[in-house]
């Protein structure tokens, strides 16, 4: 089974582009709703959770994991992998290749929550890929609450898009990541605000092209995975809002059960 954490509910817009690229493979997701926002908390913390919620998902049947959202990714999935003997993806590295592979001038943009951005971990890797890269960053703690509150299409969203797009569009950057599972959600104002030539990196899809070309050069993991198209969604605090959101990121009629706490 594909095991996918997220912090809360965000980490379902990579679940719906693995259930795009990959529908025969069981998965099983664990939002953990009773404590996100992970993106405000300290790396200690989030990397307690992270191990904690991972061995839920092991329990569970899990035998290849995905950390569905980019503060978990920068800051825990080492620690992970180290932990845990299972294939562990994280959403950073594919988002970086595939903004490298976009950006003509090398000026990289990258936007996330405060934890994230602060780790400096798209820095690092987009620098490690590529010395010559310029990189600017920017913390945008408000986006997920918005996000999170159905704020889409509200013009005081829009505003503080703007606001925290500003110092990116100043320094002329060419391609922008997407540094959290959130921000897919506004991504049609986001490139209105940055500007219609700058390419937009969402890391959903890179992600999950990064496991199907996985399964592809690891025949027994693949084998080990069930092929029955079940899906499973837990969290560890069930609302009828978070029910509602769920359903609206994955497109399909999911019901979200009561998991670890
Ligand atoms: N999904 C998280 C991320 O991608 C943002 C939400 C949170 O702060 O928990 O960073």
């Amino acid at each position: 089974m594909i095991g996918v954490l997220g912090s809360g509910i965000g980490g379902l817009t990579v679940v719906r582009e693995l259930i795009k690229q990959l529908p025969e493979y069981d998965l099983i997701y664990l939002g953990d709703t009773a404590r996100a926002p992970y993106g405000d908390k300290s790396p200690e913390t989030v990397t307690r959770w992270a191990l904690r919620n991972t061995g839920f998902l092991l329990n569970k049947g899990a035998t290849l994991l995905v950390t569905a959202c980019n503060t978990i990714s920068s800051i825990a999935s080492e620690t992970v992998s180290k932990r845990y003997d299972l294939p562990v993806f994280e959403v950073i590295t594919p988002g970086v290749e595939r903004a490298l592979s976009y950006s003509k001038k090398l000026m990289i943009g990258v936007i996330g929550t405060r934890t994230t951005i602060e780790s400096g971990i798209y820095e690092e890797k987009i620098k490690q890929m590529s010395p010559e890269a310029k990189v600017y960053s920017m913390a945008c703690p408000l986006l997920v609450p918005l996000v999170e509150e159905g704020w889409i299409k509200k013009p005081e969203t829009t505003m503080i898009i703007k606001k925290y797009l500003h110092p990116l569009k100043v320094k002329q950057v060419d391609t922008l990541i997407l540094g959290s599972t959130h921000y897919v959600r506004i991504k049609k104002i986001i490139q209105v605000k940055i500007g219609k030539r700058v390419n937009i990196v969402d890391t959903s899809e890179p992600v999950a092209a990064k496991v199907e070309g996985f399964l592809k050069d690891n025949k027994e993991t693949e084998r080990n995975l069930g092929k029955n198209g079940r899906y499973r969604f837990f969290v560890s605090d069930l609302t009828e809002r978070d029910q509602k959101l769920a359903a609206s990121i994955v497109k399909r009629n999911i019901l979200l059960e009561k998991g670890e706490n």
